[in-house]
């Protein structure tokens, strides 16, 4: 939607596509490359400026490809490396981007820098690139601290040396198949720096970043105060192995690899960074004008169906980020997490049964939100078809480690992950030419509800409020604007204006409400009465006035301006 002056990253609508769950290609029952390739015309159709590919490099697949063997070449389970250059290829002729997903953190204890580290000995040369040390105890039978990992379990793991004696530990903040690189050794970032240009050489238009706050630890590996609150929560809490201010230096490196690929063509690359920090101020440390492009704002993913939570935490973004200059980048959904038609349908009160109907109204509402937000928004695959997660696969199709680290299927990432439904009444609904029991997760029989065919069928689907609302954010100019201006509304409804002449606004009750403008919206995400919001539902409308100047509407009061000032934050 980017206007020509404006860089195409700042206001992009992006489609993650979690490729083994996209299209399988080949039959084999796993998403691919070909696959993406042939679902291209459909994202150009949807709207979406481009696409963010999940990791396809060759990976033994512990992490769903996040324990990456080989940085710079294409798993044989997607493809090969000439499927990325057609996909290429074949996006840019239809106008959309491409960003490829890096994993600088950790790789796969299978990548040759690791097996080689693992057989050079303690003291090497090799184990410097990974943080390898002595355990505590007689024997060194104990892990060198008390850090746990993300998914559950110590950080830690002892090896076998080559003697076949018990030896040093090494560092692994996710599972013991990935072990954490050591950015403190210069080989490591030299590496990457080429991994970039590798891949920026073949045509990419950027990089989404694996676990950003992560790469630096502290330089003495000190206990954790807290590990019990490292594993309690999913994201990065530890004090002393995230979020350490040495990783700056990474960002503003990558940077200025991008800058200079962007000054030899004019084609402007992005750095989309998983930032997960404690506020929003300290996400904007991230995005500093030498630093990452972009960093995914988790805040409003992680908020509950609140209409002051929400307003809370869309102020606290507009503040904090976007007044440096900054696009915030808005996302509900992704592979990690449940998704928005499920999560929304649980009620307000403790306890209160989970309602599919109002779920469903209430993932609509949101995405009209979302994407009436300045700055740039991602959506995740299956999000446009209103899919809810799958709640009821049985325990021996769970693949996620987390299941395994944890034993709490519950907690596993699984059931945002099924298999799209393309086509077709029964599995695989065109997901795969292969039989449905091949597919590397089942999709249940009611799949055939949210199929992208039979929505494309029906005016009044998800699919088509996506695209209609795509089309308009793309259109209409006041949705250029780079701020916002809250609009008073009652306190179950969250209303802004933007550019003078947009008003969207979104009823977190359970009943219908005054709209906070007259007339006819443009979109809405339940039918509207004139006049009226529909229970958990949002609209857009166009006005000619500032809202609130035709008579009729409640009164005005101030608004509050958050226009966008690039005022920059210093180093
Ligand atoms: C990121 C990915 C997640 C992966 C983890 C470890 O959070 O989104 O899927 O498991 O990193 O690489």
């Amino acid at each position: 939607m980017a206007t020509p002056s404006v860089p195409w990253w700042r206001d992009a609508v992006m489609y993650q596509v979690y490729l083994r769950s996209f299209r399988d290609g080949n039959g084999d029952g796993v998403g691919d490359l070909r696959g993406a390739r042939a679902g291209l015309p459909y994202l150009a159709t949807l709207g979406v400026d481009g696409l963010w590919l999940s990791p396809c490099f060759p990976s033994p697949q512990h992490d769903h490809g996040y324990d990456v063997a080989d940085y710079c070449a294409v798993d044989p389970l997607f493809g090969e490396l000439d499927d990325v250059d057609r996909l290429l290829a074949d996006a840019h002729a239809l106008g959309l981007k491409v960003i490829l997903d890096v994993v600088p953190n950790h790789c796969s204890t299978e990548h040759p820098r690791f097996r080689e580290a693992v057989l050079a000995g303690p003291g090497s040369v090799a184990r410097e690139r990974f943080h390898f040390a002595d355990g505590h105890g007689a024997d060194g039978e104990l892990p060198p601290n008390n850090w746990r990992a993300m998914f559950g379990g110590p950080a830690w793991t002892r090896i076998q040396e080559a003697d076949g004696r018990p030896g040093q530990w090494y560092l692994h903040m996710f599972t013991p198949h990935q072990p954490d690189w050591n950015w403190r050794n210069p080989e490591v970032a030299n590496h990457f720096d080429d991994v970039l240009r590798f891949w920026l050489d073949r045509g990419v238009d950027g990089f989404r970043i694996d676990v950003a706050v992560g790469l630096f630890k502290h330089p003495a590996l000190p206990d954790s105060p807290d590990p019990a609150a490292d594993e309690e929560a999913r994201d990065a809490v530890n004090p002393l192995a995230w979020n350490q201010p040495e990783v700056h230096q990474v960002w503003r490196r990558w940077r200025a690899i991008c800058d200079m690929y962007t000054a030899s063509d004019g084609r402007e690359r992005t750095l989309v960074g998983e930032v997960a920090v404690p506020t929003p101020a300290d996400q904007a440390r991230y995005l500093r004008p030498d630093e990452l492009h972009q960093a995914f704002y988790f805040d409003l993913l992680h908020t509950p169906w609140d209409a002051s939570a929400f307003r809370q935490r869309i102020g606290a973004a507009m503040r904090d980020i976007a007044s440096t200059g900054a696009p915030v980048t808005w996302v509900l959904n992704n592979h990690d997490q449940q998704r928005t038609v499920t999560r929304y349908s649980r009620g307000a009160v403790l306890g209160e049964k989970p309602d599919a109907d109002r779920g469903t109204a209430r993932a609509r509402a949101a995405a009209l939100l979302m994407l009436a937000l300045p700055g740039s928004a991602y959506l995740y695959q299956g999000e446009e078809l209103g899919l809810p997660e799958v709640t009821d696969l049985p325990p021996e199709v769970l693949t996620d480690p987390i299941v395994t680290a944890t034993g709490e299927p519950d907690r596993g990432r699984d059931g945002c992950r099924v298999p799209l439904p393309w086509s077709g009444t029964q599995a695989p609904f065109g997901f795969s030419d292969a039989p449905p029991e091949r597919s590397w997760l089942p999709q249940p029989g009611w799949f055939a509800r949210y199929t992208v065919q039979r929505l494309r069928g029906d005016g009044g689907s998800c699919w088509h409020l996506y695209r209609d609302a795509l089309q308009l954010r793309r259109s209409l100019s006041p949705l250029h604007d780079p701020g916002l201006h809250w609009l008073p509304s009652p306190p179950e409804v969250v209303a802004f204006a933007r550019g003078g002449k947009f008003v969207c606004a979104v009823n977190f009750s359970d009943a219908q409400v005054t709209a906070p403008v007259c007339g006819k919206p443009v979109l809405s995400s339940l039918p509207c009465d004139d006049g009226k919001l529909a229970a958990n539902s949002a609209a857009w409308w166009l006005v000619d006035n500032p809202p609130h100047a035709c008579g009729q509407c409640p009164p005005s009061h101030e608004t509050v301006d958050l226009t966008v000032t690039w005022k920059g934050l210093g180093d």
